[in-house]
């Protein structure tokens, strides 16, 4: 056998006899968690107000000088399709850079990827479905044909060195097929893999998702692409996001994604949650005792702020709990 076999086949039996292992699996985590907090892009663009460029460039100076070492910034797309972000690139210029943090913007294709280089911006995003109904609908066009597009950005961020973060999503459940096909999945995260995004983030889109159906997802994922290589992105819409979250930790992800305040609501199911809040991942992984570099007390405040300004409850129960709303 080649020896490049030898860390994939430690890798399955890793995930299998861990599953197996039931309790001994529980005792495995990680020491630290990178948090990839989503809220002034992700949450945002989802959120029916349009925000002030002053307030997005505030909050994401609040969320830096809390300790969170990657922001998503917001995305160069057209603002006729999101208008949201149609002052991308007075926030690029806005924002005040802390060294170690990385404000990663969404680029849908060259131009945007162009643009966002103009105004500063030193890593980007990219995404994919792993349903063809949802790519379909959303961008009318197949998955490959979605991950094709992306070719011209990949080969200028490859240029300009610029690392480039992949987003999948509808992994756990599409709000048009239903049930997605573990497999789908991973096949779409490795084509991301393979076309040199080095972090790979598996967004429960619509919240259906369960620790089950997280576990089964990650093992067919795990085949395919490193783990160290693999972000969770859930949403709360049933309730599941801390226990699917804990699931992957202790399958060995590191890297969650999350928004401040649980900013942004789901466009699938009116009034449900959206993006579990970065808050109440936070007080979980501080509680099993894993080091996140977030102050706790200035990463309330930032939701404080945010919802004070939005005129809106906080979808964190920890900020609920604290009264701080
Ligand atoms: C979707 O794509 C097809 C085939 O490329 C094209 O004929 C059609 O006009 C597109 N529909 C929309 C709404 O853009
Ligand atoms: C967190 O920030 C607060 C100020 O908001 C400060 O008083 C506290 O010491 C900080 N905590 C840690 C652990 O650094």
């Amino acid at each position: 056998s080649s020896p490049s076999e030898g860390p994939m086949v430690f890798q399955r039996s890793f995930s299998l006899s861990s599953v197996k292992a039931g309790v001994s699996a529980c005792q495995f985590l990680p020491e630290k968690v990178k948090i990839v907090e989503v809220g002034p892009r992700d949450g945002l663009q989802n959120e029916k107000t349009i925000v002030p460029t002053e307030t997005k460039i505030h909050l994401i100076d609040m969320l830096s000088e809390a300790g969170l070492s990657v922001i998503e910034a917001t995305s160069f797309v057209s603002p006729k399709w999101v208008p949201q972000m149609a002052d991308q690139i007075e926030v690029m210029k806005g924002i005040c850079r802390k060294p170690g943090v990385t404000y990663p913007v969404l680029t849908p294709n060259l131009k945007g990827f162009q643009a966002a280089i103009m105004a500063g911006a030193s890593e980007v995003a990219i995404f994919g479905a792993a349903s063809e109904l949802f790519s379909k609908k959303n961008i009318n066009c197949s998955v490959d044909e979605s991950l094709q597009r992306f070719d011209e950005v990949m080969k200028a961020a490859k240029e300009a060195s610029i690392p480039v973060r992949g987003y999948v999503s509808c992994v756990l459940g599409c709000p048009y097929e239903g049930k997605v096909a573990p497999e789908k999945v991973a096949y779409v995260a490795k084509r991301l893999y393979d076309m040199g995004c080095y972090e790979i983030s598996l967004g429960d889109t619509i919240g259906v998702g369960t620790p089950g159906s997280m576990r089964q997802m990650l093992e067919a994922v795990t085949k395919e692409v490193p783990v160290n290589a693999l972000a969770v992105h859930c949403h709360d819409t049933y309730g599941q996001a801390l226990a699917n979250i804990l699931v992957a930790l202790q399958m060995g992800v590191c890297v969650v994604d999350s928004s401040v305040a649980g900013l942004g609501g789901c466009p699938y199911a009116q009034g449900a949650s959206g993006n579990v809040a970065t808050e109440d991942v936070v007080y979980m992984l501080h509680g099993l005792g894993i080091w996140t570099g977030v102050n706790m007390s200035k990463l309330m405040d930032a939701g404080v702020f945010i919802c004070r300004t939005l005129n809106r409850k906080s979808n964190s129960k920890v900020a609920q709990a604290t009264c701080k709303l």
